[in-house]
C-alpha cells in the first residue's frame, strides 16, 4: 500500500479542513495510507524519505505560509530537494478567491514559494479561502478590522465580501481534482 505525508500549517481552520478532507477521501477512494501532521505540533523532524509522496499546505497570511510550515520547510530543506517522488502544495488564499486570479496566485504562493527554499513541486494549487465575520468567528476583532479596511479600500478585489457573516470561497471540486491529480501522479 502507498503511503502519503501531508503537513500543513492553519491558522483559523480553513486549510484545516482542507488536508482532512483531501486525506480521508485519499484512503477511502485511493486506497492509500496518509499520514497527516500539524506543523505546529510537530516535535522532532520527520523522516520523509519513507513515503511515496509528500503534500505541504497552508493558510496564506500578509503573503506568507504560517511560521510553524516555514520551520518545518527550513529543517527538512535538503530532504525535499532530495526527495524523488511527487511533491505537491497547496494553500487557502484569500486572494485566489477570485476564478481571475487564481493561476496568479498559485504561482506566487506554491511553486515561486517553495523555488524559495529550493524545493521543485510536481503539483501546485491555491484554493480560495475563508473570511469569517460571524460572531464566533476565529478570525477576531483585529484581523475582521484588518480586512475589512483592506478589502473595502482596494478596487482590484472583485470579491463580493459580506461583512457580517462566513465567506467560503474555497471549490470543493478543484480541491477534489487537485487530491485525484496528486493520486494519479503517485500511481504512475
Ligand atoms: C489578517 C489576515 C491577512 C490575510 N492576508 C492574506 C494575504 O496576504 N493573501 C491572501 O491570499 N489571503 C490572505 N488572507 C486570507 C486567508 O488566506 C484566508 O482567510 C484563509 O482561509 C486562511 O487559512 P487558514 O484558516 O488555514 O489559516 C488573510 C487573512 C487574514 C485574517
Amino acid at each position: 500500500m502507498r503511503s502519503v505525508l501531508i503537513v500543513y500549517g492553519s491558522r483559523y481552520g480553513t486549510t484545516e479542513e482542507v488536508v482532512k478532507h483531501v486525506s480521508e477521501e485519499m484512503e477511502v477512494t485511493g486506497k492509500i495510507k496518509v499520514e497527516l501532521v500539524n506543523s505546529k505540533k510537530l516535535k522532532n523532524n520527520l523522516d520523509i524519505s519513507k513515503y511515496d509522496g509528500i503534500i505541504l499546505s497552508s493558510g496564506i497570511k500578509i503573503g506568507s505560509w504560517t511560521k510553524h510550515m516555514k520551520k518545518f520547510l527550513k529543517y527538512h530543506q535538503d530532504q525535499l530537494d532530495e526527495f524523488k517522488k511527487p511533491i505537491a502544495a497547496c494553500v487557502c488564499s484569500g486572494y485566489a478567491s477570485e476564478p481571475e486570479k487564481n493561476e496568479q496566485y498559485t504561482q506566487e504562493y506554491t511553486y515561486d514559494f517553495m523555488a524559495t527554499f529550493g524545493i521543485k513541486i510536481s503539483l501546485g494549487q491555491a484554493f480560495g479561502g475563508v473570511f469569517d465575520f460571524s460572531q464566533g468567528s476565529k478570525f477576531g476583532f483585529f484581523n475582521k478590522t484588518i480586512i475589512k479596511a483592506l478589502y473595502k479600500n482596494d478596487k482590484s478585489i472583485k470579491l463580493d465580501v459580506d461583512y457580517e457573516s462566513k465567506n467560503d470561497y474555497r471549490d470543493w471540486e478543484m480541491i477534489n481534482k487537485f487530491r485525484d491529480d496528486f493520486i494519479q501522479l503517485i500511481n504512475n
